[in-house]
């Protein structure tokens, strides 16, 4: 089994960007589908640095848009590894929105991604397991089973 990793090896903790004009919905505020493609981009970052090789997005849940971001807002990411299992590991993202005309920051987006460690072939592959260190971390690492349980309930077969 690979040697396991401390959450804080992958962890991004002030990833930013600025939200452009061509990040916006009709209604002027920050797209709904952007923001998951970036948060996508980030977890895989974690994800990549975690596995020590490629990782691949298997599902998102727990989507939650709890505030809008606006033109010229600083959106700040916070992802880490909350738990791996054999071949998967399940990242959690945070998202805020800073307004710096106010010095405001609004939680705008929480998720979950599950990624899949995979070899030159796209075939699953061992992940290092991950070491929680904070209590932050230990609670989040507790709580991911229960999540993967309730999406394993959720496979279907087609
Ligand atoms: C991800 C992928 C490699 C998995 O392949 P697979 O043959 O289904 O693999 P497995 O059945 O062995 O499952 C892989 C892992 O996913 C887990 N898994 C399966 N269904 C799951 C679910 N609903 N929720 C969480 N984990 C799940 C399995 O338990 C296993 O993890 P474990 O080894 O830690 O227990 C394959 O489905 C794939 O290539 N999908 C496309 C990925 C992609 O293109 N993503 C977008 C671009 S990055």
């Amino acid at each position: 089994m690979p040697e396991g990793k401390p959450v804080s090896a992958s962890a991004i903790n002030d990833q930013t960007a600025i939200v452009f004009p061509d990040d916006l919905n009709s209604l002027g505020t920050l797209f709904g589908g952007r923001v998951m493609e970036m948060c996508d981009k980030v977890c895989a970052v974690v994800a990549k640095r975690h596995c020590g090789h490629s990782a691949v997005t298997l599902g998102i849940d727990s989507v939650r848009f709890l505030s809008s971001a606006r033109h010229g807002d600083i959106l700040v990411f916070k992802a880490a590894v909350n738990r791996v299992w054999r071949t998967s590991m399940e990242i959690g993202i945070k998202v805020f929105a800073d307004d710096n005309r106010t010095q405001i920051r609004k939680h705008i987006v929480s998720a979950y991604f599950t990624f899949v460690g995979v070899d030159e072939r796209h075939c699953p592959m061992e992940v290092p397991p991950v070491i929680p260190e904070t209590e932050d971390e230990k609670r989040r690492f507790r709580e991911a089973d229960e999540r993967r349980q309730a999406r394993m309930r959720g496979n279907t077969k087609t």
